[in-house]
């Protein structure tokens, strides 16, 4: 690991970027500056950074700041959640330690919007604790050196990249490695075509020796949301109403549905309620479902016995006390006998 450690940093020491936030090991620029830079590139953060830290030249200038005046500083970044928390983090860094970060990565953890990518760039850069940061940067390069083949988002995935990156780090100067690794991610290891040729650490590359630099790091493929198309009867009878509990697997195993009955496409679901008199539709969002759907009154209902599903009467009151999906309650809370119950 030295001599990977080495080129790493030797090649930063002869090509690092000059950016503000490196001009001192101030943990508060420091962390100013990672915080702005979780959602922004490097060249688009500058001008925020700047003018951040003319506002506000110290935490006990941050802390003591409205909210408002916070927000306004942050205008134009976007995820204002990281300006709430910068304020709020503030405050407790000059209420509970006396304006001064406390050094302890656990302490550092426990502060409001500080999680462990910031964490270990605080503790590396300003302290030389040996943390890896893993940012974006830094898993991609990670993931190639060591040509890892799980995925970050993976839980199993995460624990190899923190023990592999955590062997990476450089013991003596792990901020400057971990900040050598964001240029390098940068300008060289680029996520689509790297610079190979270019590249300080090729001869180390295990994704770079068998070719699979392109395919590193490995991505969950996003799924794209299924489209669904559902026709609910709302069937009421004797102030009990139908119901059927979906047996087999799927998104609503064991919770119990209106009876229904799906079509493959939304032209044959709008053709199947004409005629009938539908109180609600709409598309309920899961997070890989589109269902689109219609609830109908099932008094209208023709052909109940041709839907092969077994009914369950259940009494209108006791309906709450069942474990029914989201959209079910929604369709029983628009049906318009519910509150009459008539
Ligand atoms: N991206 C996030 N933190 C950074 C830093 N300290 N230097 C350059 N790029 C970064």
């Amino acid at each position: 690991m030295a001599s990977i450690q080495h080129s790493i940093l030797y090649w930063f020491d002869e090509n690092k970027r000059d950016l503000p936030w490196r001009e001192s090991k101030n943990p508060y620029s420091v962390w100013i500056s990672e915080i702005i830079l979780q959602q922004t590139r490097v060249e688009q953060g500058k001008p925020y950074y700047d003018r951040f830290m003319n506002r506000f030249p110290s935490v006990f200038d941050l802390a003591n700041a409205d909210e408002e005046d916070v927000l306004l500083a942050w205008k134009g970044l976007g995820y204002y959640t990281r300006a709430r928390n910068i304020l709020k983090c503030a405050k407790t860094i000059v209420g509970e330690y006396g304006g001064s970060f406390p050094k302890e990565r656990e302490e550092l953890l426990n502060l409001p919007g500080i999680g462990e990518y910031t964490a270990a760039a605080i503790a590396s850069i300003c302290w030389d604790q040996p943390y890896i940061a893993l940012d974006g940067n830094i898993i991609r390069i990670v993931s190639r050196v060591f040509n890892i083949d799980s995925p970050f988002s993976y839980s199993s995935g995460k624990a190899i990249f923190k023990t592999m990156g955590q062997e990476f780090v450089s013991k003596d100067r792990p901020g400057d490695f971990n900040q050598a690794l964001m240029d390098l991610g940068a300008s060289i290891c680029l996520p689509k075509s790297p610079r190979c040729d270019q590249c300080p650490i090729l001869g180390f590359c295990e994704a770079k020796k068998i070719n699979k630099q392109h395919e590193r790091p490995v991505k969950l493929a996003k799924r794209k949301p299924i489209n669904r198309f559902l026709l609910f009867f709302v069937h009421y009878k004797n102030k009990k109403l139908a119901l059927i509990k979906q047996e087999n697997s799927g998104i609503w195993k064991n919770l119990y549905l209106f009876p229904h009955v799906e079509y493959p496409s939304e032209h044959q679901l709008l053709e199947a309620k004409e005629g009938l008199d539908s109180f609600v539709s709409g598309i309920h969002l899961l997070s890989h479902q589109r269902i689109h759907y219609v609830a109908i009154k099932g008094e209208r209902l023709k052909k109940q016995e041709d839907m092969q599903q077994e009914l369950v009467w259940v009494p209108v009151k006791d309906i709450e006390n069942l474990p029914i999906p989201r959209l079910m309650a929604h369709i029983f809370e628009v049906w318009p006998n519910a509150k009459t119950q008539d």
